[in-house]
């Protein structure tokens, strides 16, 4: 069985959940991709930082760059733009696949990275960065390629799913609310990118670009957060038998506007924004209570679809990458000796010609 050698970037809270999955699993990862998956180590800033999971000692690392140039696979879950972003491209460089969870990362750079990555025909994914354990960007992608996606409305960050249910159940205010999320550990300690709409406007972008094959950044999203919706807001809302949800919404205009104006994305023909929305209470995203995700799409052919699960935490996130990890490694068996022979093409799988190009 050929080995690939994994380099993982970070262990937070999503990182050491999917080093212990790689060391747990190493056997039925082996069985279900054709190739042991070898954890050749870990870069973190802190080596003696205190973790949830406890790891190995000698897999940690603070030489990030050294461990990508000898990796097959990069995962990284760093977050933030630097140095996630010139690792990533050390890694591209070398040849080696990516898989990154990096939202805000990707929000903002991802058009140059994902060329770079097709010009130099190495592998990019990146499902975990939208929705956690949903599976969203695939079927997206994938299942979907053969229809015309018409509109996509995620519930995409679940610390304001949660501030906004928790008003619309018991009639807190804002603040009440967000004191709770931050209390149960779902807001950050600086909350501003999930309550602003920052979070769920970059994960707009990503759901965006893949619906409808056009590469939007996050300067092409409208974005307004929830920090001025009030208790007020919520109770005539809800007497008017309506529900406030923040939504990423992208969808396809009547009419394209006329281009090149910023204007939120309009001149592509697709309206790209978040905001809190009014839901009739009978809509099937009107039911994602507390910090849950869902993400509904409607299609030409396919009708209304909805995914729903859990948008963050540590295993649930690693589900996702582990996920990226395996149909990573599946396609490096298949197409040949790994970084060295990384190529785009046509590969045969199970018969079927499957075209390697990557989101
Ligand atoms: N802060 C994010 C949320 C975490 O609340 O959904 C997942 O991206």
């Amino acid at each position: 069985t050929r080995t690939l050698k994994v380099a993982l970037l970070g262990a937070g809270n999503v990182g050491s959940q999917v080093a212990r999955i790689l060391l747990e699993d190493a056997d039925s990862l082996a069985a279900r991709t054709g190739a042991r998956l070898e954890l050749a180590g870990i870069a973190v800033r802190n080596i003696d930082a205190p973790r949830d999971v406890e790891l190995p000692r000698e897999l940690f690392t603070t030489d990030a760059s050294a461990l990508v140039r000898g990796a097959d696979v990069v995962i990284e879950l760093m977050g933030g733009l630097e140095p996630a972003r010139a690792l990533i491209l050390e890694a591209i460089e070398h040849g080696a696949t990516v898989v990154t969870g990096n939202k805000a990362l990707l929000a903002v750079d991802g058009p140059s990275l994902y060329e770079k990555a097709d010009a130099a025909g190495v592998q990019l994914s990146y499902e975990a960065a939208v929705a956690g354990a949903i599976p969203i960007l695939r079927p997206i992608r994938d299942s979907l390629a053969g229809d015309k996606i018409t509109r996509v409305m995620g519930i995409v960050n679940g610390t304001t799913n949660f501030i906004l249910d928790q008003m619309d159940t018991t009639g807190a205010p804002f603040a009440d609310a967000l004191a709770q999320a931050t209390r149960l550990g779902y807001a950050e300690a600086d909350p501003t990118a999930d309550i602003e709409g920052h979070d769920a406007a970059a994960k707009g972008a990503i759901l965006a670009s893949l619906s409808f094959h056009t590469r939007f950044a996050l300067e092409d999203v409208h974005c307004q957060g929830i920090t001025s919706v009030t208790a007020a807001d919520v109770a005539a809302a809800k007497d008017a038998g309506f529900v406030i949800k923040l939504l990423a919404i992208a969808e396809k205009l009547p009419v394209p506007a006329p281009s090149g104006k910023d204007d939120g994305g309009h001149s592509s023909g697709v309206s790209v924004r978040v905001h809190p929305t009014l839901l009739p209470r009978e809509h099937p995203l009107a039911a994602v209570h507390g910090a849950f995700n869902a993400v509904f799409i409607e299609a030409e052919s396919a009708g209304q679809l909805m995914f729903y699960g859990q948008g963050a935490g540590g295993t649930p996130t690693a589900s996702a990458v582990l996920g990226d990890v395996v149909s990573a490694a599946r396609r490096l068996v298949l197409g040949g000796p790994g970084r060295t022979e990384t190529t785009t093409g046509v590969l045969p799988v199970l018969g079927i010609e499957a075209v390697t190009t990557q989101y």
